[in-house]
């Protein structure tokens, strides 16, 4: 163990089982240990990364945006914060925007918003149904509305005002719907809960189910959206449009952004309802509007859908050799492959050993969620690491 990793054990919460990495550089796909040992990084800052480590395009900009114009009370107007809030809704179905600083905060903005739509017109409606298996953020409220026991046990009792449902089946989210529901709120693909895909209708039988009843849907797009599932939001591949999206990881390339976006009608606050001292500030937004036009000027969504095609074809390959690979799934460069055992984590070790850094979704299926900006070149030094570590398992 290094000497850095022995003063993270003295110094820092005890939050994450840790691999022994110690990370000090980053360019692209790539990033080097203290060490010097090169690694190709399909973790991806667990999928921030969307345009790779130190992109130039966001360096540039948030050096120059460093020397002008840090942060300002949101009292000020900013020009970085309108441009991107500009950028987003012009390349969405949503019309307004708040920005802040996490996913989770995201994730909660979006239940407030969602709770003083209630207030305002169905009769104090506050409740809020979300999916068994889904993630959405460490706040109190958050862990409430995650449907993971493992996540909500050591923190009860939890928040009121959420209900969670079986995922992928609508008459769930009927059964639970009450007079005090205000909205539903999902992802689109469950990214943390094992990059579950639902059925093609569910998406679009759940929005109309929300249009029957009056009711909100959320769209918790942190994990699945800026590209990563091959367009730039997943709603577009289901045909639908949600009230609600929640935006962070990708947005803003690794520079910490979050931000909600809504429908007009849905966008319910008024001035001294909800704020964040950081949120949206120019730093943050210079780094978030340079990687999302990049994004958009050089359709990084339809290579992630190129690339994460051939990435999965590729897996599909090595789950013909090998039976005790059972499944293979994903969209775009949201990806994951399981197994008929436990041995995610002596793969993710083997893999480091080989220069790959792999995510352990869950004790049987590890998950790629690289940079958005790899080529076929990347994805073939991946999948020969990973079918030389496959083959040593018996
Ligand atoms: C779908 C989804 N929602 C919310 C979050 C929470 O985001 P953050 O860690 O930025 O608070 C995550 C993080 O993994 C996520 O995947």
């Amino acid at each position: 163990m290094s000497n850095w990793q022995e003063l993270e054990r003295k110094y820092i919460m005890n939050t994450v089982k840790r691999v022994p990495v110690t990370l000090v550089r980053g360019e692209g796909a790539r990033v080097w240990d203290e060490d010097g040992r090169e690694y190709l990084d399909f973790v991806g800052g667990w999928a921030a990364n969307s345009l790779g480590h130190c992109p130039p395009v966001v360096t540039k900009a948030v050096t120059e945006q460093v020397q002008t114009l840090i942060q300002t009370s949101h009292q000020f107007y900013t020009i970085p914060q309108i441009r991107l809030a500009e950028l987003l809704v012009h390349n969405s179905c949503l019309q307004k925007v708040f920005f802040c600083n996490s996913g989770a905060e995201a994730n909660e903005g979006a239940v407030k918003l969602a709770r003083r739509y209630g207030q305002r017109y169905l009769n104090g409606a506050y409740e809020v149904i979300s999916a068994i298996g889904s993630f959405h953020g460490r706040t109190l409220g958050m862990v409430a509305a995650t449907g993971q026991v493992k996540h909500q046990l050591p923190y009860i009792p939890l928040p009121v005002g959420f209900i969670n449902v079986e995922y992928n089946n609508v008459e769930a989210i009927k059964a639970a719907t009450a007079a005090r529901t205000c909205a539903v709120m999902l992802e689109p693909v469950q990214g943390e809960g094992g990059v579950n895909l639902p059925d093609d209708n569910y998406l679009t039988m759940v929005r109309e189910w929300c249009d029957q009843k009056g009711i909100l849907l959320i769209l918790d797009e942190i994990q699945t959206g800026v590209g990563r599932m091959g367009t730039l939001f997943a709603y577009e591949q289901y045909g639908i449009e949600p009230d609600i999206m929640t935006l962070a990881k990708g947005l803003g390339s690794g520079v910490a952004i979050g931000a909600f976006l809504a429908k007009d009608r849905a966008s319910v606050f008024v001035p001294g309802e909800h704020g964040s001292t950081f949120g949206g500030n120019p730093l943050a937004c210079a780094a978030a509007y340079a990687t999302l036009k990049f994004i958009l000027d050089n359709d990084i969504a339809g290579n992630a859908r190129k690339v994460g095609q051939y990435f999965i074809d590729g897996l599909g390959g090595l789950k013909q050799k090998h039976q005790f690979i059972t499944d293979v799934r994903g969209r775009g460069l949201l990806v994951a492959m399981e197994f008929n055992s436990d041995v995610a984590e002596s793969l993710v070790t083997a893999c480091i050993e080989k220069g790959l850094l792999v995510n352990r979704l869950k004790p049987n299926a590890l998950r790629f969620m690289p940079p958005l900006i790899i080529g076929n070149d990347e994805v073939d030094k991946a999948l020969g690491i990973l079918e030389k570590v496959l083959s040593t398992i018996v």
